[in-house]
């Protein structure tokens, strides 16, 4: 169990607001910045500001922390690779630890096929190489991708991002040949806008799919949609790619959220949790569509060694316990969600699976819509960090460490808020 929250100065505290300032007369407006926390250090489940405040953290640098923080075995890991080597160019060179992790990969990619691996630095970096790839090998220009969808922010990732609108505004033109239909949608409602649209489902590379959406506010789809996809893909020999940056990594009881499923994709991107906090990512797909030649595609970083070792050290531990307690605290918080859903009205949904939970509150409210973003920042102030998505949704995404004791603490922070709210 942590020992947290421990706030003791207001909230942002004297050296917090100090180094906000200084921050924001040098950093990039884009920023977004939720709340004011200034982390100066972390461990496991908690993070500890400028100030010495302690806080419970429910939202894992967005779903990045898997181990928790600076979790030992990844920073041995990470240790013993940076005396040895930091550099070297995966890409143009060999060494151990990539082709170790790229393993590891294909060894915990579904179905009983043989996949190859690329290594990337980041969610966007993956994206685009697979939209690269799914042209590359079907020959073909046009992808699909959903509304509410979070692929990343460089073009071609960005042209499948369909979340909130300041993330596309005023960077037009984007990626030709993209269409976004609803989130859900099946497969007699893909082939109906095709068709209204005049584009052969023949002519089209690639459907790009989160298997629980992630920004879009943590949705679960209904339970055959991925399944029809699946079968749409089949039909019309288009690349399945199963976007698993934020939904994979043992979050949600399974290595892959998509094995929940049961439904094998063409290609699956990563990154985010993969290094528990190291930048890496990988792009997995089958062994027969991973077919660019040398030279079509490759990144300095990406795979560099030292993210490598601490994303081994990861699966090693996601492996060996952390999947599991995924799966039950899970399962627990997804009850406890539930529970308070019915005690306050202003909570018209919770969902999940494993460590990828969610309320979102009616719209019907007097602080609508601003009451996601007042709730972050009330449980801030309490010492509980979490963070919204989607239209009014919080999402829970604790490290995989987390303890039902955590989980319960977390709670009751929850309902003081709500109660004091005032919302029902
Ligand atoms: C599902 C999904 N794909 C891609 C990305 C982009 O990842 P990155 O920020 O590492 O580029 C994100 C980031 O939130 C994501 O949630």
């Amino acid at each position: 169990m942590s020992n947290v929250p421990i706030i003791s100065t207001s909230l942002p505290g004297p050296n917090a607001q100090r180094l906000i300032k200084d921050d924001l007369d040098v950093t990039s407006p884009s920023l977004i910045k939720e709340y004011p926390l200034t982390v100066k250090r972390a461990e496991g489940m908690m993070i500890e500001d400028e100030d010495g405040n302690r806080f419970l953290d429910f939202m894992a640098g967005i779903a990045v922390a898997t181990t928790g923080h600076c979790h030992p075995k990844i920073v041995k890991a990470i240790q013993i690779q940076a005396e040895n080597l930091l550099h070297i160019c995966g890409t143009d060179f060999y060494y151990a630890g990539y082709s170790d992790l790229c393993k590891k990969l294909q060894e915990l990619a579904p179905g009983d096929g043989s996949w190859k691996v690329f290594l990337s630095n980041s969610g966007t970096e993956s994206n685009e190489g697979a939209i690269k790839l799914a042209r590359f090998h079907t020959k073909r220009k046009y992808i699909i991708a959903f509304d509410g969808a979070f692929h990343g922010r460089t073009y071609g990732a960005l042209s499948l991002t369909y979340s909130k609108s300041v993330q596309r505004k005023g960077f037009e033109p984007f990626l030709p040949g993209v269409h976004h239909l609803p989130y859900g949608s099946s497969k007699k409602m893909i082939q109906n806008y095709l068709k209204k649209k005049g584009v052969n489902p023949e002519t089209i590379a690639a459907i790009f799919v989160e298997p629980i959406q992630g920004e879009g506010g943590y949705i679960v789809p209904p339970s055959d949609f991925l399944k029809q996809i699946r079968s749409f893909c089949d039909e019309f020999g288009i690349m399945m790619v199963d976007d698993e940056v934020q939904s994979g990594n043992g979050r949600t009881g399974k290595y892959f959220a998509i094995e929940n499923w049961d439904v094998v994709p063409d290609i699956i991107t990563l990154a985010k949790g993969l290094g528990s906090g190291m930048p890496i990512g990988s792009i997995i797909a089958k062994e027969n569509v991973m077919t660019w030649p040398p030279g079509s595609h490759g990144s300095t970083f990406g795979g560099n060694p030292v993210s490598c070792a601490a994303a081994i050290a990861t699966i090693d531990l996601i492996e060996n316990g952390l999947m599991k307690n995924a799966e039950i605290t899970g399962e627990y918080l997804h009850h406890r969600l539930h529970k308070l859903q019915k005690r306050y009205r202003i909570i018209s949904d919770a969902r999940g699976i494993g460590l990828m939970q969610a309320i979102e509150f009616s719209e019907d409210n007097k602080l609508s819509p601003n009451l996601a973003h007042l709730f972050e920042q009330s449980c801030f102030k309490k010492g509980l960090l979490v963070l919204r998505c989607g239209k009014s949704a919080i999402r829970l995404a604790p490290p995989l460490i987390v303890e039902q004791t955590d989980i319960d603490i977390a709670l009751e922070i929850i309902d003081q808020v709500l109660g004091e709210m005032n919302l029902d």
